[in-house]
């Protein structure tokens, strides 16, 4: 499935560079500019990003999951509670109803 049309790259290629950016540095954050990065592109109207996340979330549940670390999943779901919290009701802080476009 293609998820960035500016720079045409698949789920896929997504997936396979968040699990090496995983197996370098299972701990280190990942971040949408950095799997860009890894593939040698770099994001152009960002609107994949918020997709981008949400697979480096499933990817990297499912890397820990294969070492059965409890406490990693419990802290994954806590980042989405948090998303839920603050994230989508806010919006940026931006309202609906003040767009210029
Ligand atoms: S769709 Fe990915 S940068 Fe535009």
């Amino acid at each position: 499935m293609l998820v960035c049309h500016c720079n045409l790259i698949i789920q896929k290629e997504i997936e396979e560079a968040i699990v090496g950016l995983l197996d370098a540095d299972p701990w280190q954050l990942i971040v949408p500019a950095k799997v860009y990065h890894t593939l040698s592109k770099r994001g152009r109207c960002c609107g994949c990003f918020p997709n981008v996340v949400e697979t480096i979330i499933r990817v990297t549940e499912e890397y820990h999951r294969r070492d059965d670390d409890a406490d990693t999943v419990t802290f994954l779901g806590r980042v989405r509670e948090l998303r839920g919290q603050y994230g989508s009701r806010l919006h940026e802080r931006r309202n609906t109803d003040h767009r210029a476009a």
